[in-house]
């Protein structure tokens, strides 16, 4: 076993931070080592806005009430972004089409690539972070508060910070649940039945509700509003 996978097993996010700020050069290294990410063609179709003071964050945090963003250190929102590609394509051609769901995944995978590589970073400087997805649900919003120009649009932030709690690793799926041999292999429901039992006895007093409820919650509804017309407004749909 390297120190790298070491590293990647013990994984877990965090949610509370002590009052400790990250010094410049830790953050810089975290953020160069996040950007070494693979990306669609080279493109690097993402931006990352860095926050820091306490205000912003604050405000932030008003408009999606995760305690990790006030508690952090530093906030990094991942922006999806072909700002840049409208510029570098506008050198040669008068046509430009970002729209679909092309455009999307390139800037949403290329985001999370580089935002995993950053938390994995953090971690191994023993800090401390979690993704937050959430900043989606008030697209427009966050847009608006950072100032995000066309063709570009929140995928996810990071709170980081030095941890103030430590969890059990979370159990994931069974590998053979998850990966198969040479062609997909359906799932039968007790699958997640057996799921929801490794997620209970995990959780413990703590939970709330199963596995397998949150995915109803999150599937057995349509999409939020905000994602899509923000994303409609940013010329990207
Ligand atoms: C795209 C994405 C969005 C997430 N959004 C949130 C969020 O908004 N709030 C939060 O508390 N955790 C969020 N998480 C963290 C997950 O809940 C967490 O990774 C998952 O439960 C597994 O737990 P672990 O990271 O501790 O292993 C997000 C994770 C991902 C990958």
């Amino acid at each position: 076993m390297t120190e790298t996978i070491k590293l990647m097993k013990a994984h877990t996010s965090v949610r509370r931070f002590k009052e400790q700020e990250i010094p410049q050069a830790d953050l810089e290294e975290i953020l160069t080592a996040g950007q070494m990410a693979s990306s669609w063609k080279n493109f690097q179709s993402y931006s990352v806005i860095r926050v820091r003071s306490q205000e912003k964050k604050d405000a932030l945090y008003e408009l999606v009430p995760q305690e990790a963003i006030r508690q952090s250190a530093a906030f990094l929102l991942f922006v999806g972004d072909l700002n840049r590609a409208e510029k570098g394509a506008s050198l040669h051609t008068d046509t430009f089409q970002p729209q679909g769901v092309e455009g999307l995944l390139i800037t949403s995978v290329d985001a999370a690539l580089a935002g995993q590589n950053t938390l994995l970073a953090a971690e191994s400087l023993g800090y401390g972070g979690v993704i937050i997805g959430l900043v989606r649900y008030k697209s427009e919003e966050v847009a608006a508060l950072f100032n995000l120009p066309d063709y570009t649009y929140p995928v996810f932030g990071i709170a980081i910070g030095v941890p103030d709690q430590q969890h059990d690793v979370k159990p994931r799926l069974p590998l053979s649940q998850v990966v198969f041999e040479e062609e997909y292999q359906e799932q039968p429901v007790e699958t997640v039945l057996d799921y929801d039992k490794v997620q209970a006895d995990y959780a413990g007093a703590r939970a709330t509700t199963s596995w397998s409820q949150r995915l109803a919650e999150q599937f057995g509804q349509a999409e939020p509003r905000s994602t899509r017309k923000n994303l409609e407004q940013k010329k990207l749909l």
